[in-house]
């Protein structure tokens, strides 16, 4: 770190290491795990770093941070003494924003991997998927197309590119972005689309010149393909036992699901030992806007499910929270952000200037307000997509004319990637937090090309302003929205810091060509501890939850991450090298849920136990090109031996 934020830092353990010494004449609590000789960030307020620190965990509890001296009372005959060795320790993340369900399908599925694709290479992927399911007649789903990429390089697709596929099967390809479908002649057939079917309220039918539907369904249309494909043969349980192992292997140790109905997954697995998350759901309905049925089911999912309390030692699930989409997403295929201004087109002469359309809306502004007192009302939490300048002002207006402040739990507006100026100090204002992607402030195929020009250089220079809203006293809360990127927190991190990807990292565009490399645009970014408090503390505020994750004090679960170096010092870790940083033990309540098994510090047991989670038959299946999302390459060009 910086020598005057050491300075700071130094200040804020001064009074940190009194109150170490106050706490200790108490005697402390024999401890089931001491950690020593490690470097300790905190994430409590004072932003304490402890070099060569300790930390005790009795019954997945926290019961001492401090120094080594602070400690060693806590020492037992029981107590295993694990020696860090230099290495970092930090809280375990909290992501608020995923979709495990769609995740762990895609990696148990048939999935384009991210990669931007050419035709033939499109078609290559979707035939061996299909050829390895030889008798099989149903949908067969797709995952993980990367449209704008894919547009960039073929032009708007087409439903022939997959017509001339070896098959009779219904094709429904899911776009990266989750709002949009490609699908084939014989899925718009059995979903009885043609060239005179009316496009669906808050979605869009696509169409050719001709009129001819183009296969590609917008947003509100794209609810019946997905639908027709149903669980695309892979159970639910199936799909959460893959998602889990991947974030616990990536560090997360507390999820927000963002969109979901009761399944009883995480119930099952809880009972199995093998829940290695806390689970906080969103309940919603896409497409719905049946607003007393939503809540009332919503209600109906939290009196069967919810957990009323967390528990250190045992992680399991909460239905707080109510979901609704007010708009759709932002690139030029799909337009379907809402704006305050209208997207540009092309005059016919090159030059951009404004069209006619402002976005798709998923509701009007009466309807926003019933849905917010509904679930308000109802003790719930509302979690809004809202990713135009225009939806994110109409939740803003809604909740002011409500003429009060609202607890950082009460509604959480996720995306907000564009936000007018004037807006920017609203939330702080309000009490409502930003659920935020640092990942999507890199250079990416989704801002490239007709992403840029159809929202103009000025709204390009405002998009994603992560730091910006953060300066202007908003509290951001850190979502992955896996899988609508590979799950990489140090990468999203490292892009929250530094506003550009990691060539050497796949999962940042920048792999892809030198077109995606440096930075993304001038604005400020976040400093790297304000990103990491949106991934721990932050998001424990969202959640209402401090008082039991988010930070690493005494009294707090023992949710924690090792990892190989330091990541808020920039000496340790140089801007370059700040996507690559590597999980090395994630525990839960005090129990290590995956251990890297090439570190010498990790206690045989807890590797064991790592190696029984994925010994599952679920996980061992797991394709690897399928996890770190990306293949080799980023681009596959016309030319086969050509590689970027
Ligand atoms: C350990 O924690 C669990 C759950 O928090 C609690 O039920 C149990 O009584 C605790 N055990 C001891 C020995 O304190
Ligand atoms: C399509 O139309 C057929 C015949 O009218 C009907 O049986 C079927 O349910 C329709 N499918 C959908 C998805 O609407
Ligand atoms: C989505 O379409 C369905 C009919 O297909 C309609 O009932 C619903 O209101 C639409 N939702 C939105 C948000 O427009
Ligand atoms: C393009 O057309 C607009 C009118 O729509 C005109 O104002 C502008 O000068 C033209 N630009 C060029 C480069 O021809
Ligand atoms: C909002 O939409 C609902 C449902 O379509 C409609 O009944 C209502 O009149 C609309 N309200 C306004 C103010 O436009
Ligand atoms: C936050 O949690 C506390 C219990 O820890 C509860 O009393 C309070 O009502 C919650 N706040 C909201 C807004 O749900
Ligand atoms: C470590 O894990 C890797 C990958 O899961 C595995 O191939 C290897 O056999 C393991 N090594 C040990 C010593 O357990
Ligand atoms: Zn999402």
């Amino acid at each position: 770190m910086a020598p005057a934020v050491n300075s700071l830092l130094l200040a804020c353990f001064a009074g940190s290491a009194l109150g170490a010494s106050i706490a200790q004449r108490a005697p402390l609590p024999i401890a089931d795990t001491l950690f020593v000789n490690g470097i300790i960030h905190t994430l409590d307020s004072g932003s304490t770093t402890i070099n060569g620190g300790a930390l005790a965990i009795t019954n997945g509890t926290i019961t001492c941070v401090g120094e080594e001296e602070d400690c060693k009372s806590a020492v037992g005959a029981s107590t295993k003494v694990v020696d860090l060795n230099g290495k970092v320790m930090i809280p375990g993340l909290i992501d608020t924003h995923v979709h495990p369900f769609d995740a762990g399908r895609a990696m148990l599925g048939c999935t384009l991997r991210y990669r931007q694709l050419t035709q033939e290479a499109l078609r290559k992927i979707i035939q061996d998927c299909l050829d390895s399911q030889p008798g099989e007649t149903g949908m067969l789903t797709v995952t993980e197309f990367d449209r704008e990429g894919f547009t960039s390089i073929n032009g708007p697709g087409n439903k022939a590119m997959l017509d001339s596929l070896k098959t009779t099967r219904p094709i429904t390809i899911i776009a990266t972005n989750q709002h949009n479908v490609f699908v084939n002649s014989r899925t718009l057939q059995l979903l009885n689309i043609t060239r005179n079917t009316p496009d669906p309220q808050g979605g869009i039918i696509g169409r050719d010149a001709n009129g001819e539907p183009t296969g590609f369904l917008e947003e509100n249309a794209s609810g019946p393909a997905r639908a027709l494909g149903g669980d695309r043969g892979i159970p639910q349980l199936n799909a959460g036992i893959a998602a889990l192992s991947q974030l616990r292997r990536r560090g997360v140790t507390t999820i927000l699901d963002a969109l979901q109905a009761p399944h009883d997954a995480w119930t099952t697995l809880k009972q199995r030992g093998d829940l290695t998350a806390r689970v906080f759901t969103c309940f919603g309905v896409f497409g719905s806007t049946d607003f007393p049925t939503i809540v009332s089911q919503a209600l109906a999912a939290k009196n069967q499910l919810d957990e009323s309390t967390l528990v250190a030692n045992a992680p399991g699930q909460h239905w707080r929270n109510v979901k609704f989409f007010i708009d759709g997403v932002l690139p030029e295929v799909s337009e379907a952000s809402l704006l305050l201004e209208p997207y540009l087109v092309d005059n016919g002469n090159g030059t951009w200037v404004p069209g006619k359309n402002f976005g798709i809306p998923n509701a009007n502004q009466s309807q926003i307000q019933e849905i917010i007192t509904r679930t308000l009302d109802a003790g719930l939490g509302i979690h809004l997509h809202a990713s135009g300048d225009a939806a994110v002002r109409t939740v803003l207006n809604v909740a002011a004319a409500m003429n009060r402040h609202f607890q950082p739990s009460e509604i959480g507006i996720a995306h907000a990637e564009l936000v007018a100026i004037e807006d920017r100090t609203r939330f702080a204002e309000l009490g409502i937090p930003i659920i935020a992607s640092y990942q999507w402030a890199q250079k990416a195929t989704y801002g490239a090309d007709k992403n840029a020009l159809t929202l103009g250089p000025e709204r390009m220079s405002r998009l994603q302003a992560h730091g910006t809203l953060n300066n202007a006293g908003a509290l951001l809360a850190y979502g992955s929205d896996w899988p609508v990127d590979p799950l990489d927190p140090f990468l999203a991190l490292a892009i929250g810091v530094l506003r550009k990807g990691d060539p050497q990292n796949r999962n940042a565009h920048a792999s892809f060509g030198p077109q995606f490399v440096g930075r993304l645009d001038d604005q400020p970014a976040l400093s790297r501890e304000v990103a990491l408090r949106g991934m721990t503390i932050f998001a424990a505020t969202y959640l209402n939850s401090t008082s039991s994750i988010g930070s690493l004090e005494v009294g707090k679960f023992a949710d924690i991450v090792v990892i190989d170096r330091d990541y808020l010092d920039e000496k340790a870790v140089p801007d370059d090298e700040l996507a690559r940083n590597k999980v090395l033990l994630t525990m839960i309540g005090g129990k290590a849920v995956f251990a890297d098994n090439s570190t010498s510090f990790i206690p045989t047991e807890w590797l064991a136990e790592s190696n029984r989670l994925d010994s599952d038959p679920v996980v061992k299946s797991l394709k690897p090109g399928n996890i770190l999302a990306r293949s080799l390459t980023g681009r596959t060009c016309g030319s086969a031996n050509h590689r970027h």
